[in-house]
């Protein structure tokens, strides 16, 4: 290939058209928080009131505050935006009123334990590099900071149950080391079903406030994604057919992240393929990629035993109504799957070793502190994110797949 023209695949792959506003891309990353949140203006309404008591202060900055808050519903329906959205408002406001008021947001999942959070807040906001200070010195710089500056902290904490107990009820018991003057506040984030099993019992005594979120309506996650749409893409680019098929994939899952993943996906592919509108066509590809933890590579990797687990709990799962099942209800139906497919089912603890690995890449959402049940208390096994049809349906092609080749 002659220069000329290699410089004119990258003036090209640059420089051409999009299906994409300028920055519109951008608007569809998960950490964008958009200027307007329709129909979370109950939950943000009662997320700010908990904090009135900061902008009521007289002497402002001289006495404490303290609140803690949690946040819980399913999967994909604005509680982490919702959450980013108030607080980064509740900071404008307070800047107005003259009230120093820090705020942060970690994601438990990429911070994992308490000391890294403090560390990285220090660091961040403070400039303090704290790393070998304990999580007792890392706290005191942190009391004495604020002390100091008379400031508040409200401190996100997103996946909170990814946190080791011990880190969780360290956070919780945080502003007693204020003595009167309490100054830090906490939104804790989790789904339902972590939220019942393990935080609640742990925690709720310390929760000021716990904000229900639910799933929105049909015609809500229309209106929405209308405006994420509007947001990211040129309005020749996008119609209303592909607006109606997007709502409906997410509607199907109840998840507004599958539409706006499916969005993004659709829009870089048009780009790819130099098109100037998002096809029906796009939208089924993209579709079909957006459940980031169900890439047939995954399926690869685990042994068929492994996948005869998987499909255990997702055929429990499947029934309506059934949010979370238990170990021994999966290990019957492994040992049904087991002689459908001709296999020897191998033992109870095998396949508790199984539901390690699905738990490990994240297929499944294992909780370990368990219902109180008739056997005492008893694990209780959740799939992430992927509706349990499509799972099921996905493992069975594949095992087909490799029996046929073996
Ligand atoms: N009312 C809304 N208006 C505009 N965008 C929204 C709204 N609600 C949610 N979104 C968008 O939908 C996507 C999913 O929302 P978010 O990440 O807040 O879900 P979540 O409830 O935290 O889910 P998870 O439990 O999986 O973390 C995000 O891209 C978010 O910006
Ligand atoms: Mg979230």
């Amino acid at each position: 290939m002659n220069e000329k023209r290699s410089v004119d695949i990258i003036q090209d792959a640059l420089f051409a058209s999009s299906v994409f506003k300028e920055g519109g891309e951008n608007t569809l990353n998960q950490s964008y928080i958009p200027e307007s949140l329709k129909y979370r203006e109950d939950n943000i309404r009662r997320m700010t009131q908990n904090f009135r008591p900061l902008f009521l202060t007289q002497n402002k900055g001289i006495e404490g505050f303290s609140t803690n808050l949690a946040l819980t519903g399913p999967a994909g329906i604005g509680k982490t935006v919702t959450a980013r959205y108030t607080i980064k408002h509740l900071k404008s406001m307070a800047e107005r009123h003259h009230i120093k008021l820090y705020t942060d947001y970690k994601n438990c999942w990429t911070t994992r334990t308490k000391t890294s959070i403090l560390r990285s807040f220090l660091r961040d906001q403070f400039g303090v590099a704290s790393r070998g200070f304990s999580d007792e010195e890392s706290t005191d710089i942190l009391i004495r900071r604020l002390n100091s500056e008379q400031a508040y902290l409200v401190l996100i904490l997103d996946e909170v149950s990814v946190l080791p107990q011990k880190d969780i009820r360290g956070f919780i018991h945080l502003p007693e080391e204020f003595g009167a003057k309490h100054r830090i506040s906490l939104v804790m984030i989790s789904r339902p079903t972590e939220w019942k099993v393990t935080l609640s019992s742990m925690v709720s005594q310390r929760i000021a406030d716990v904000i229900q979120f639910d799933p929105y309506l049909l015609e809500e996650t229309r209106e929405i994604l209308t405006y994420r749409a509007n947001l990211a893409f040129k309005t020749t680019a996008i119609s209303e057919e592909i607006l109606d098929m997007v709502a409906e994939i997410s509607d199907q899952t109840r998840n507004l992240r599958h539409g706006i993943e499916t969005l993004y996906r659709a829009g870089r592919a048009a780009d790819q393929q130099r098109l100037d509108e998002l096809t029906p066509e796009l939208i089924r590809r993209a579709k079909n990629d957006v459940f980031p933890e169900m890439r047939a590579d995954i399926f690869e990797e685990l042994k068929t035993h492994e996948l005869f687990a998987a499909l255990s709990i997702a055929r429990r799962l499947h029934h309506k109504g059934i949010t979370a099942t238990t170990i021994e209800h999966s290990f019957k139906n492994y040992r049904i799957i087991c002689e459908e497919w001709g296999l020897r089912p191998n033992g109870e603890a095998a396949f508790r070793n199984y539901l390690t690995t699905l738990e490990t890449i994240g297929i499944l959402g294992k909780v370990t502190k368990g219902v109180k049940g008739r056997k005492g208390v008893r694990a209780r096994l959740t799939i992430h994110d992927v509706p349990a049809a499509v799972l099921i349906e996905r493992i069975e092609v594949f095992l087909s797949r490799r029996f046929q080749k073996s």
